[in-house]
């Protein structure tokens, strides 16, 4: 498991990261590329960041140095949306959103009451996340407790920066599936006790989405949120149409289904809401207001013929957006691969997703989203150190196409276009290399 010195290490190769949102500052002024760099790291932490001809000679003699050659450091990648108990069913045939859930996914939901199988299929879906190159991931669980302390559990051993929580719906799902707003509230309040801000972990209130959880449940999730400053909050938002006419008929009282989140006090600089495809200029505008983030998970919109995500409209209106793989109705947990369906989302609409923007959603725009761009996300000096190596010969078919790359740019683009856990050489967090091909 996690090796190499976790006191001082240096590591050499070609660096890359985002400074800032290319929308923002335009591409040229959104990273910082260094060709021979070296990326200092001591206890865990970046202590500096810059070409190796100035920081070599400064080297004392007990620092460990590691070479990359053929590879790009970039910081971990941040997956803003997925759920760990759904791994069992991902690429699962044939329904959209609503009949998927009850098809699929609430059968593989079930078999986390069990804390043998949760110990289990947290361990392999951590593996997953870090052979994929993921080194934060905002996680929902099942209904079950024990599927978070399962997780929490694996994270905490292998020292990495994670948010999850327990899924929270009183109504609209199987009965055996179903939990109470207090015992919701309880069982959320026990996992905060123990878990938040315990390593590098997070805890998230999840109620599921609002066709899920009773008015009573939603005011409880928003008190829960209230009562403990520093917390998340993650939901689904107008995922899909019969979705969205079924919240508005739960609720006709509510101006937008995003209302009805905000109406039970669940908007603020910590939440963070799934999907968001068909979003209105109103609501963008009050996510915007509200400081919170919206996880766009193109290969399950796809997957699931959810919709486009707008991500212009987005931009325009200053909401903070990260990516998000959704496994199980994302098809990959690769957030390359989900780069890939993401320029693809974007030219279907006429726009065009630039490789630094692709650079800056992974990792620094992540970051952001989940209110976390103070310690990951980029290679600023004291933030942690979460990275990926990633592999310029990763296939026969990626170093071929290489060959034909004038520039960073296209190499950055191949890379995300042909990349998937493959180009992932190495993880590592908190200075430790957490994952080797
Ligand atoms: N909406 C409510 N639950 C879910 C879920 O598990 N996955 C997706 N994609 N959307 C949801
Ligand atoms: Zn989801």
């Amino acid at each position: 498991m996690p090796s190499a010195n976790p006191l001082r290490t240096a590591h050499r190769g070609a660096l890359l990261h985002s400074l800032a949102d290319p929308a923002e500052v335009g591409v040229e002024a959104s990273f910082e590329y260094v060709e021979d760099g070296l990326l200092l790291v001591e206890n865990g932490q970046i202590q500096a960041m810059g070409p190796a001809s100035e920081l070599l000679p400064q080297l004392g003699r007990e620092v460990t140095l590691i070479e990359h050659p053929d590879a790009l450091l970039t910081p971990g990648f941040i997956d803003t949306h997925i759920h760990l108990p759904q791994a069992g069913m991902i690429g699962a045939y044939g329904e959209q959103l609503l009949d998927w859930l009850q098809t699929y996914t609430f059968p593989c939901e079930r078999q986390f009451a069990e804390p043998a199988h949760a110990a289990t299929a947290a361990s392999q879906f951590i593996d997953e996340l870090l052979r994929n190159g993921t080194t934060t991931a905002m996680v929902f669980g099942s209904v079950h407790r024990t599927s978070v302390e399962a997780f929490f559990a694996e994270a905490e051993r292998r020292d990495l920066r994670m948010i999850a929580g327990k899924v929270m719906m009183d109504r609209n799902a199987p009965p055996d599936l179903l939990d109470t707003p207090q015992c919701a509230y309880t069982d959320s309040k026990a996992l905060i006790e123990r878990w938040h801000g315990r390593g590098r972990l997070s805890y998230a209130i999840t109620p599921r989405f609002a066709p899920t959880s009773s008015p009573e449940q939603l005011a409880m999730a928003g008190r829960l949120l209230a009562e403990h400053p520093g917390v998340y909050l993650q939901t689904h938002l107008s995922e899909n149409r019969q979705e969205i006419d079924w919240v508005r008929s739960l609720h006709p009282e509510r101006s937008s289904y995003l209302d009805v989140y905000d109406h039970h006090q669940l908007l603020g600089e910590r939440s963070v809401f799934a999907h968001g495809v068909h979003l209105c200029d109103t609501d963008c505008a009050r996510l915007a207001q509200a400081g919170s983030a919206i996880a766009f998970c193109p290969t399950s919109n796809l997957f699931l013929g959810s919709g486009l995500f707008n991500l212009p409209m987005a931009e325009r209106h200053k909401v903070k957006v990260g990516l998000g793989t959704d496994v199980g109705a994302g098809t990959s947990f690769s957030i390359l691969q989900t780069l890939n369906e993401a320029y693809k989302v974007m030219q279907l609409q006429g726009a065009r997703l630039h490789p630094f923007k692709s650079l800056y959603l992974a990792t620094l725009g992540g970051a952001r989203a989940l209110h976390l761009d103070d310690r990951i996300g980029s290679f600023r000096p004291g933030n942690e150190a979460d990275f990926v190596v990633l592999d310029y010969h990763a296939t026969p078919l990626i170093t071929q196409r290489l060959k034909h790359c004038r520039s960073l740019e296209e190499r950055l683009f191949v890379l995300m276009t042909l990349g998937d856990d493959r180009a992932i050489r190495q993880t590592w967090a908190a200075g430790r290399r957490v994952h080797q091909r």
